[in-house]
């Protein structure tokens, strides 16, 4: 059976979660294979709100195997408070299964996160603050603390003592803070240990088992194309590969495996931290899109930089990925607008680009070309086919994918469970 890949197609928050959910129920396994708590999906299940941040989008769906994968970074105590939060309403984690593999996030890449942010100024990424980027460098390094030390309490203290060894020496003569106790940290992640055992596992010989088994897998991403390592917007990205090629990676199973990706398109452009977004808008239409489409952080809080759709970027991401199917969301947000401007290239020092530049240098200078379409005044979100949208709404759909090369299988129009206009079977 095959394996899909589910990736954003922006700079995340594209609704993800969403459209992994209304997968759900066609799956049987749902993997994240990169990231970690940086990530924030709302789902929206009848009444109930749900904020996932490191556990996959399948845990809500009661016949659905969720598996945090080898390429994910975990911080434990985090883990078990979703855990524990899903419990509360409900929702039981005991099908939950953990990569030995994957790595863990330490009170030290907490610290360094904050710590190195605070001196780069102006400088700074505006990362999550959860430790991410530290983790991930650990493990490059060669320094990172693995989930399957948990299981071995010897090893644990002695890789924690070696880690600190070198970070407090960073911490406290470098950025003046407090060094960490080791005993300290071991006795914390032991007691971590306990609670977790029970999920982890060689997910990879799982899942490969379960191919071959004729079940389905569904890969989530976190995060989105253009805050991949390689291919976003460096260094105003992500330490990991959030692009259909981290899937295999971050998940163990092989390329061939895969059959569909599946990517997240939002009907106009966000970003959260810093970096280049050369659609953006800083008058009050931008804040008129940030309040119409809710656009506050799941993780942060932080208010989202708002701005018109970018066929440039889909484009790249539909090259990129491989994108054979797009799920394009929050249509519903557009209503009302007289005109909607869509970005078809950029002007980069006269220069008209079809392209993402090759340099930041260049992207940093990129300036929209704009094409306006015709808006529509309806209230679209209770659609259920495509023919019961507006023809403006119809045609700036046809628009977008002519534009962004790939079919749009999937519309959302409000953010309930039931408000996806399907257009044709997405698996
Ligand atoms: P993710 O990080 O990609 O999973 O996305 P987030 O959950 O951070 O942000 C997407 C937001 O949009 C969430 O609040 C969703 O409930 C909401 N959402 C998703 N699809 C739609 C849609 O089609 N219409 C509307 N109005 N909201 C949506
Ligand atoms: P989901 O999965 C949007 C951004 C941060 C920052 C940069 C690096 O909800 O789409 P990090 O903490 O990862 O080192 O921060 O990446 N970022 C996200 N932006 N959605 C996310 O996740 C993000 N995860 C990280 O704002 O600019
Ligand atoms: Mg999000």
């Amino acid at each position: 059976m095959p394996a899909a890949v589910l990736v954003g197609a922006q700079w995340g928050d594209e609704g993800k979660g969403k459209a992994t959910d209304l997968l759900g129920g066609d799956v049987d396994y749902v993997v994240r294979y990169q990231g970690g708590n940086n990530a924030g999906h709302t789902v929206v299940i009848g009444d109930q709100k749900y904020a996932l941040h490191l556990l996959p989008t399948g845990i809500l769906s009661p016949d659905v195997v969720p598996v945090i994968g080898n390429g994910v970074v975990i911080d434990p105590g985090v883990l078990l408070g979703e855990i524990d939060g899903l419990a509360q309403r409900g929702i039981s984690a005991e099908r939950l299964l953990i990569s030995s593999n994957a790595h863990l996030i330490m009170p030290h890449h907490k610290a360094l996160d904050k710590v190195t942010e605070r001196y780069l100024g102006k400088a700074r990424i505006g990362t999550t603050g959860r430790g991410i980027g530290p983790a991930y460098g650990d493990k490059v390094a060669r320094m990172g603390v693995r989930v399957q030390d948990l299981l071995d309490p010897g090893i644990l203290a002695k890789k924690i003592e070696v880690a600190l060894t070198e970070k407090n020496q960073v911490l406290t003569k470098v950025y003046n803070r407090r060094g960490i106790d080791p005993a300290a940290v071991v006795e914390e992640y032991l007691a971590y240990a306990e609670r977790l055992k029970p999920h982890i596992a060689d997910t990879s010989l799982v899942l490969s088992k379960a191919l071959d088994d004729d079940k389905f897998v569904l890969l989530e991403g976190g995060q989105g194309t253009l805050l991949d390592l390689d291919h976003g917007t460096y260094p105003f990205v992500t330490s990991s590969s959030p692009t259909s090629g981290g899937a295999c990676a971050g998940a163990g199973i092989p390329p061939n495996r895969l059959t569909k990706i599946i990517g997240i398109l939002k009907a106009y452009t966000t970003r959260v931290g810093s970096g280049p977004f050369p659609t953006e808008l800083t008058d009050d239409m931008g804040e008129w899109l940030r309040q119409t489409g809710g656009e506050f952080g799941v993780t942060t809080g932080r208010d989202r930089r708002c701005g018109w759709f970018d066929a440039v970027i889909a484009r790249y991401a539909t090259r990129v990925n491989g994108i054979t199917d797009y799920f394009l969301t929050k249509l519903d947000v557009l209503s009302g607008l007289e005109r909607v401007p869509v970005c078809v290239a950029y002007d980069v020092d006269g220069v008209r680009h079809d392209e993402i530049p090759m340099t930041q240098t260049d992207f940093h200078h990129a300036k929209p070309i704009y094409e306006e379409f015709p808006g529509w005044q309806e209230d679209i979100t209770g659609a259920k086919v495509f023919e019961d949208l507006p023809p403006n709404a119809q045609s700036y759909v046809r628009a977008l994918e002519e534009m962004s090369g790939a079919p749009i299988s999937a519309i959302g129009v409000g953010p309930g469970r039931d408000q996806t206009v399907v257009v044709r079977p997405l698996v």
